[in-house]
């Protein structure tokens, strides 16, 4: 599974916040007008320090992932759909199950990403105050646009309902009591009146990005992810399978930052995690666990490519213990193992040629396609 094995930085002691840097300054405040910045003035949030300055680096490891995740640059036009597109067209080629699997897989897709990036871009961002990670930010903001963009193709290229896609997530259920769970703590960060500064916003911040990385990104996308890499791993659907392999590998990298962007708030800011949060951050991946495993019940009703929902409710409780650990906190669900070992080979691959055989130019910039 992914792994968390980045340097935390130890912070110097915790600072009394700032009031003034709540949505982050546009200009340097009173802090740093005068000097050069210090990097152990530096904080993920609340920072009174200049944003417009790189360096000195503080969070080495956003900077890292920020190169990383140049180096597995890609476009979703560079993989060949044409197998595809017959096998769609071919009556024969999928079973009725299968097809419902794909549109409903899509349904959630096509909007999901979307929402991630207007998340970022007009909410999260804003409140984070190192340009390191702000950096990072910027860069998973393109990678959302591309993995929009990569559902938005392969729509086109099955000639797929585009209404009917693009509106499951009002129309569809069980895609839309998942998308019903995040708006709240996407429209919480891109309220323009929030700022932080309070233990009330900072702990609000703090949960509106566990949601979004432990469980959106960490969570509400892997039901998904593991369907259509099965298809491909039947040989159906490669193209598709392929793009969702990049996106996978995107993913599993913007969910590390977050993990890693929690971690560095926490150590900064212990007073945020408090027994009465804690409990909240419990009680919302039991709900999230909840909503995707109706999702995966609806897109898999009778079981399907060796497949069933009761391997998802498995696999989601692994998921949830693995991402609660990976923010510090126990396992909700002892004891489950992870019953579709061959995902994490899809992560963890280090790919010297694409698995599925379809990408027509192999795109490797900074000479490196690491799956970390
Ligand atoms: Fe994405
Ligand atoms: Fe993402």
């Amino acid at each position: 599974m992914l792994s968390f094995d980045d340097d935390i930085i130890t912070p110097a002691a915790p600072q009394p916040t700032a009031p003034q840097a709540g949505a982050a300054p546009a200009a340097p405040v009173a802090a740093a007008a005068n000097g050069r910045v210090n990097v152990v003035d530096k904080r993920i949030i609340n920072g009174t320090t200049d944003v417009n300055q790189l360096v000195p680096f503080k969070y080495k490891w956003a900077w890292e992932k920020y190169l990383a995740t140049c180096a597995n640059h890609w476009m979703p036009q560079e993989v060949n759909m044409q197998r595809d597109i017959e096998l769609w067209k071919n009556p024969n080629g999928l079973t009725e199950d299968e097809r419902r699997l794909v549109k409903r897989n899509l349904g959630f897709f096509v909007t999901a990403d979307s929402l991630a990036a207007n998340n970022i871009v007009l909410g999260t961002y804003r409140h984070i105050t190192a340009p390191e990670c702000r950096q990072f930010l910027l860069r998973q903001a393109f990678e959302e646009a591309i993995h929009t963009h990569a559902y938005q193709y392969i729509v086109e290229s099955l000639g797929l309902d585009e209404g009917e896609v693009f509106n499951a997530y009002h129309e569809v259920a069980s895609i839309r009591n998942k998308d019903e769970f995040l708006i709240p703590f996407i429209d919480a960060l891109t309220d323009p009146n929030f700022k932080t500064g309070t233990l009330e916003a900072d702990q609000r911040l703090l949960k509106s990005v566990i949601v979004f990385a432990c469980i959106m990104e960490g969570l509400f996308f892997y039901v998904g992810f593991v369907q259509i890499l099965a298809l491909g791993r039947q040989n159906k659907m490669t193209g598709a399978a392929e793009q969702y392999q990049y996106i996978l590998r995107d993913e599993s990298m913007h969910c590390n930052f977050g993990i890693d962007l929690i971690n560095t708030i926490k150590l900064e800011n212990p007073q945020l995690w408090t027994d009465t949060f804690k409990a909240e951050i419990y009680e919302l991946f039991k709900k999230a666990v909840e909503l995707e495993y109706a999702y995966a019940e609806d897109t898999m009703p009778r079981g399907v490519l060796g497949l069933n929902a009761s391997q998802f409710k498995e696999y989601l409780r692994f998921i949830a213990n693995r991402r609660l650990q990976q923010i510090g906190l126990e396992p909700l669900f002892p004891g489950v193992t992870n019953p579709f070992p061959w995902m994490s080979e899809m992560i963890d691959l280090k790919k010297e040629k694409n698995f599925f055989e379809t990408r027509v130019i192999e795109y490797q910039s900074g000479g490196a396609l690491s799956w970390d």
